[in-house]
């Protein structure tokens, strides 16, 4: 008896959750939603090497990590490869402009790094990550 209260209860609370995820669903080619999970887990490990570069006191190489994996010159990887293989274009405009903004503040984020400055460069490093909060509470793609 007891443990068909909790299945029901663990039922219901599922259910709950799935209510709550008001994330809009994007549909995106499989080769697409591949990319960009593979670019998703390359921001990741550029995030957490910028981290320990910083805590390190290494700006100018933490700076150069934000631009090269991060900022706005890191885009177009996927350009050469077939429409469906590429992210980008598949998403909406909205969650693209997400997108852009987060490769801008990686650029500015590298020129603060670059002029030494350990007090603003620290204070700069939340930056970097409010693009990946933003998009990923407003957007899912399953
Ligand atoms: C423009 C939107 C957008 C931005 C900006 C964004 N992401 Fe994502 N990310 C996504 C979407 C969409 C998924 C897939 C979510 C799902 O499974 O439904 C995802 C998935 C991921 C994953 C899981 C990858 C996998 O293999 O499944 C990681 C890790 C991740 N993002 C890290 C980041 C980090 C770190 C940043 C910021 C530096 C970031 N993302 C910025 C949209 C974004």
């Amino acid at each position: 008896m007891k443990a068909r209260c909790f299945a029901i209860l663990a039922l219901l609370t599922a259910n709950l959750q799935a209510a709550d995820d008001t994330r809009q669903l994007v549909s995106l080619p499989a080769a697409a939603e591949a990319n960009l999970r593979a670019e998703m887990r390359a921001n990741l490990r550029a995030v957490n090497e910028i981290l320990e570069l910083v805590a390190a006191g290494k700006l100018a190489e933490a700076g150069q990590v934000a631009e090269k994996q991060m900022g706005l010159g890191a885009m177009g990887k996927y350009r050469s490869e077939p429409f469906a293989a590429r992210p980008g274009p598949h998403l909406p405009a909205a969650m693209h402009a997400i997108g852009m903004d987060g490769h801008r503040a990686a650029d500015e984020f590298a020129r603060i790094a670059a002029t030494g400055d350990r007090e603003r460069t620290v204070a700069a490093l939340p930056s970097l990550t409010v693009a990946c909060v933003a998009c990923h509470h407003a957007y899912r793609i399953r």
